[in-house]
């Protein structure tokens, strides 16, 4: 039944357009992408009429409308081909310990993000789970990604995965990706399948495939792919992957936005960053978030510090023009700053 739907969407996606409405006003992020099936959705992560869950029927809905790939940002969230609706602005956990991590997802709850990303070799997926059973946020309207590894996770997965549930102890996983292409892929992808079945895992993903492996992985796989979550920032910017992965129907999503600790403070000093944030009275950091969610792509900066993490968060009351889209697009330098 998923693979239908599955099919059913990528057919409706070859023929039309995603627009992506921005505050009032509607700007197309990519116009090769298509309109979909109409959708409504109840909460944040809620899941669509496509699904045989009906309980949000009766619910009013902000968006009738909503379309695959599109980023509502009245909403702050998009729609993913899967029928579940994710936060466009989130917490990355990586590196982050334990206290630590229980404290910055705490803050970002109690700031009004919903979108947390871990991983288990982050070694804090417990300290994600205890941060949410212990904040008064619905858990239905939280969005927590974690990923499995190549190496003895991709050679048992359904231990991996079941280990990844025990240690969340939050019911469900709303998105699982494989963390690298590696051996045993196809297979790890294809027990995270049955998970999704079971209702264990909401949606699924893949990190750090390009255009390559992404041809050679995805006819291998029923479910096809909600989110490619890969190293965007100013400086390296994938400008041929993204509209790429985005015409399958894919919901890209950047990771190390601020180019990774060791390289923040170049990239929050480039001039030209600065330039732009000084005119819209932000900071380098907020540029560089509304740029990503501008091209469509979905941004989960890591911090462990409640001030940067609610700064993170405001990046809605402002709007860069085309001009300066352009002036950041020049920026790229093709400098990738982790080997994945
Ligand atoms: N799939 C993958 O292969 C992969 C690989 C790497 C990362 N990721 C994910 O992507 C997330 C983001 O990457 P990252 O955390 O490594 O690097 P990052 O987001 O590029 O940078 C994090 C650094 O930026 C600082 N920072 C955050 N907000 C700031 C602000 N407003 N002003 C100034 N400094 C700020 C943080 O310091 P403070 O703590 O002081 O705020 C931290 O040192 C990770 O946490 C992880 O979830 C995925």
């Amino acid at each position: 039944m998923k693979r239908i739907i599955s099919s059913l969407l990528l057919l409706t996606l070859a023929f039309g357009s995603v627009a992506c409405s921005n505050n009032s006003e509607s700007e197309s992020v990519n116009s090769e992408l298509s309109q979909s099936t109409a959708v409504s959705s109840s909460s944040a992560t809620s899941k669509t009429e496509s699904s045989s869950d009906k309980s949000t029927e009766s619910v009013p809905t902000p968006s009738e409308t909503a379309n695959i790939g599109e980023f509502d940002f009245e909403r702050k969230t998009v729609m993913l081909n899967s029928g579940y609706e994710m936060p466009i602005m989130g917490l990355g956990t990586y590196s982050l310990s334990d206290e630590e991590c229980y404290n910055s997802v705490t803050a970002l709850l109690e700031s009004g993000g919903r979108l947390i990303d871990t991983a288990y070799m982050y070694g804090n997926e417990a300290a994600v789970g205890r941060a949410i059973r212990d904040s008064d946020v619905p858990r239905e309207d939280i969005f927590v990604i974690t990923k499995i590894y190549p190496g003895e996770q991709f050679q048992n997965p359904e231990k991996a995965i079941q280990d990844a549930l025990d240690k969340l102890d939050i019911g469900y996983i709303d998105m699982m990706l494989l963390h690298h292409p590696g051996e045993n892929d196809v297979k790890a992808y294809l027990a995270m399948e049955k998970f999704v079945a079971d209702g264990k895992i909401h949606s699924l993903g893949l990190s750090n495939f390009y255009i390559e492996e992404l041809e050679e992985f995805l006819p291998q796989v029923n479910i096809t792919p909600a989110l490619v979550q890969n190293e965007i920032h100013p400086y390296y910017q994938e400008q041929a992957v993204v509209p790429y992965i985005q015409n399958l129907g894919i919901v890209v999503q950047g990771w190390y936005p601020f180019g990774g600790r060791g390289h923040t403070s170049e990239l929050l000093g480039d001039e030209t960053l600065n330039e732009i944030a000084n005119a819209h009275k932000v900071t380098a950091a907020q540029v560089i978030l509304r740029w990503n969610l501008q091209r469509g792509v979905v941004v989960i900066p890591g911090s462990s510090n409640p001030d940067h993490i609610r700064e993170n968060l405001d990046i809605f009351g402002f709007e860069l023009s085309d001009s300066e889209m352009e002036k950041i697009a020049e920026l790229n330098r093709d400098e990738k700053h982790d080997w994945y």
